[in-house]
């Protein structure tokens, strides 16, 4: 049994997760005596380590690939968010049960209101690909109550089944450019951008100039696709905040203090 309250970050591999670097920042800046650890749990062994963490001391987990859907059916109670999303990125360990959060959404949200307070919640958001990301993505901006969240996504079907389940509107790939004038938020989910990978290659010609351009890539950290809209004077918001907000919920319901995410814990998480 450990003597402080400890989480974790399961997944497979976990090698890269920058949770523990996030959450040992705010366990140092509250001088609050948790612990903040990384496990390797491969698939097949999920179920058995949920069984035993809550008795070795865990107060509960972030999740992430491979676990984030597999653990919906191991948890004992779903919350609103996780069930919208069908994914869960954040456990509690609560009076012997396991209770399955999504904080993807709320962190999407938060990092918007942080870095771009007065964002346009009046005109529809435009959200790129159709994946894991997308889908919390989807769902926090309905929550937010823009009027209309549109999908596109290179399969289109993809971007349909997500439009059809969240209540928002798919169209197709091609058809981004003919709808950019009608946004106020233009949301990058997918993988072109990323280090490695091919850039975004979108015509921002008709986008207002007023519409606020935010990239969940965040390396590199200015994207091509938000160097190209800051140089045309769009307010942009990049991936990074997002990472660090979602991380907020779990660590003030585990750890009992609502963490602040400040620029240091942007430097520290980026070293
Ligand atoms: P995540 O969980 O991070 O969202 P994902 O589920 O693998 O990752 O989704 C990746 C997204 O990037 C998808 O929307 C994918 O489009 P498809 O559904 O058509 O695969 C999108 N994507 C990846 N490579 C792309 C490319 N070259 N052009 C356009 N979209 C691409």
């Amino acid at each position: 049994m450990t003597s402080f309250p400890t989480a974790a970050v399961l997944g497979d591999p976990i090698g890269h997760s920058k949770s523990p670097r996030i959450h040992r920042y705010w366990l140092d800046k509250y001088s609050i005596s948790g612990e903040y650890t990384r496990l390797q749990i491969a698939p097949d062994n999920l179920a058995r380590a949920l069984d035993a963490l809550p008795d070795l001391g865990f107060v509960g987990a972030n999740v992430t690939i491979p676990h984030k859907v597999a653990v919906m059916d191991l948890a004992d109670e779903i919350l609103p968010n996780a069930q919208a999303i069908g994914a869960a990125n954040t456990l509690y360990f609560e009076g012997g049960k396991i209770i399955a959060d999504n904080t993807d959404g709320y962190g999407f949200i938060a990092n918007l209101d942080q870095n771009a307070p007065n964002w346009d919640k009046t005109r529809p958001a435009l959200v790129l690909g159709a994946g894991g990301a997308a889908r919390a993505i989807v769902y926090g901006l309905i929550q937010a109550g823009l009027p209309q969240v549109i999908i596109a996504n290179r399969t289109l079907s993809k971007a349909q089944a997500l439009a059809d389940e969240l209540g928002a509107t798919a169209i197709d790939w091609s058809d981004i450019e003919d709808t950019l004038a009608d946004v106020g938020v233009l949301v990058n989910t997918t993988s072109l951008g990323m280090s490695g990978q091919p850039e975004l290659d979108l015509d921002l010609t008709t986008l207002p100039f007023d519409a606020l351009v935010t990239d969940i890539v965040y390396a590199p950290l200015i994207t091509p696709l938000l160097a190209r809209a800051k140089s045309r004077g769009n307010t942009i918001v990049d991936g990074l905040g997002m990472l660090l907000h979602q991380a907020v919920p779990g660590f003030a319901r585990w750890f009992g203090t609502t963490p602040q995410v400040d620029e240091f814990l942007r430097h520290e998480v980026l070293k």
